[in-house]
């Protein structure tokens, strides 16, 4: 039968009882989510979850697929996405349909995408523009906005926009001048907006000033291939700019999100902040983690070209203490900034880096990635897993648990994990729109087996089945619990008034 062969689209991904095991049946599926592991068969139904339990009667007309050594985890949810985005004067080669189905075919369900509105540009025409570009997606997205510019329209437009069309974050560049970078005035006043909407507030963080002036340095001092790159944002630059972006924050009192946090300088930002109480949530890129600055002195090019991303790759020391931040707790995502440029749109810079098109690729690989390196090492377990590439981005980005969960009533977005089996990534048989991958070569452990999405199955045993146009918007109401909290905290550190008798003595 089909994968959509049953006409009330009924699903069950079914394992088989403990006891069962004991008898010598088959090993059954193992449901991880990011607080338990227990053996369960899961029903979706319409597109939901209908049930989770052990033994669940299968009604007649569902297609059950055996979860035989599989585990059945909540599909990837990837925080921080750019399909088709028109970006330092080209437009990113994957658009919505190629990249949500790559994204299945690396088990992820969600992807939540950015509208970046042009300097002076209506905020509300931009998002509506990225909409319509949207709809061709396989998966289900959302969209984080970006504030580029200020004045009182972008005010009234961000309170539309958590109002009437579900979004419930707004990212600000603090890098790219004289392109989308966002000066302090326009952040302190989104910041305050998003205050008194419950939005949150997110940053690239990268002192934007420092950038443009080490660029210009390094070009004439004749580093104009790839390598002058990470030598025009040094990791300082990363740590000035979180620091900043997190002190605006805690004296406006809203929470931040921090963006590909790529070093020790904005993790200790960010350690600081929370240990003195703040609500930072700071994202990993899996590239970030896997990928050491070495790559920008390749001697080919393209090569170096094609890792030109903001932040840079770093070294192996910092690449470290990101494994250790999200260990820890202190970096709560996972993500991929899947931004992707062939190659001879990276040939835009080949005689000057700073016109190279920043951006990697990544929306297949990442949920492999952080399974070998992270689970298979021993760093992560599977619910740890779980929490870092879904869950936590459902919760902070408020779809949880419609999203990020194996639960009664929420979204059959699933991934079914081949925790064992294996793939060498390349360029050749990846299914992202982009001639090169930045993990050529590596053999990760850990697979999706299938992939379902709205109970549909869209990856099946290395075969995609992704439908254009079935992916849908998914809106993310204001105020998630941590921004009640917030608020909370808002009202109680109001200062009590001075009530004193009018000063009645001469005035000079
Ligand atoms: O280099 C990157 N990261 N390109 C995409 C835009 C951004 O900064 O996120
Ligand atoms: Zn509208
Ligand atoms: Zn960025
Ligand atoms: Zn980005």
């Amino acid at each position: 039968m089909g994968p959509r062969g049953c006409a009330s689209r009924r699903l069950a991904a079914r394992g088989v009882t403990r006891r069962a095991l004991a008898r010598g049946a088959r090993r059954g599926g193992v449901v991880v989510t990011h607080d338990e592991e227990k053996l369960a068969d899961v029903l979706c139904v319409d597109g939901r979850i209908a049930a989770v339990g052990a033994n669940l009667d299968v009604p007649s007309d569902a297609r059950v697929i055996d979860a035989d050594g599989l585990l059945i985890m909540p599909g990837g949810i990837d925080p921080h996405t750019h399909m088709e985005l028109p970006f330092m004067g080209t437009v990113a080669s994957e658009d919505f349909f190629t990249g949500t189905s790559a994204a299945a075919a690396g088990g992820t369900t969600t992807i939540i995408d950015f509208v970046i509105p042009a300097p002076q540009q209506n905020l509300l025409e931009a998002y509506h523009t990225w909409r319509g570009w949207a709809e061709k997606s396989a998966c289900d997205y959302s969209f984080h906005v970006a504030v580029t510019w200020w004045d009182d329209t972008v005010h009234a437009d961000m309170g539309t926009l958590t109002r009437e069309h579900g979004v419930n974050s707004f990212k600000h560049f603090m890098a790219y001048k004289n392109a989308i970078m966002c000066d302090d005035e326009t952040l302190v006043n989104s910041f305050a907006r998003c205050n008194e909407l419950g939005a949150i507030p997110t940053v690239h963080a990268e002192n934007g000033e420092l950038v443009f002036r080490l660029q210009k340095e390094m070009y004439e001092r004749g580093y104009v291939g790839p390598e002058g790159h990470p030598l025009s944002r040094p990791p300082e630059v990363e740590g000035e700019a979180a620091n900043s972006a997190i002190r605006i924050a805690e004296v406006l009192g809203v929470p931040l999100y921090l963006v590909h946090t790529s070093c020790e300088d904005a993790l200790e930002a960010v350690r600081r902040a929370r240990s003195e109480g703040q609500r930072v949530f700071a994202e990993v890129l899996a590239q970030h983690l896997v990928i050491d600055d070495s790559v920008y002195r390749n001697p080919d090019w393209s090569f170096a070209a094609h890792h030109v991303m903001s932040p840079p790759f770093r070294s192996k020391r910092h690449q470290g203490l990101l494994w250790k931040g999200l260990q820890s707790g202190l970096i709560h995502t996972t993500a991929t900034d899947h931004c992707c440029f062939c190659t001879p749109q990276k040939a835009m810079g080949k005689d000057d880096f700073r016109k190279i098109p920043n951006g990697t690729g990544g929306v297949e690989d990442r949920m492999s990635v952080l399974w070998s390196e992270g689970v298979e090492t021993g760093m992560l377990t599977p619910s740890e897993f779980v929490a870092v590439t879904s869950t936590n981005a459902a919760k902070i980005f408020n779809i949880f648990p419609r999203k990020g969960s194996v639960s009664v009533g929420a979204d059959a977005d699933l991934v079914l994990w081949d925790p064992k089996g294996t793939r060498t990534i390349s360029a050749k048989t990846h299914h992202q729109k982009i001639d090169f991958n930045v993990y050529e070569g590596m053999e990760v452990t850990g697979i999706p087996a299938y992939t379902l999405s709205q109970g549909d199955v869209v990856w099946e045993n290395g075969e995609l089945k992704t439908q254009r146009g079935k992916g849908r918007y998914i809106d993310r109401p204001c105020y998630p619990t941590y921004w009640k909290n917030q608020q909370r905290r808002n009202e109680v550190a109001v200062p009590e008034k001075v009530v004193r008798a009018a000063y009645t003595g001469p005035v000079a």
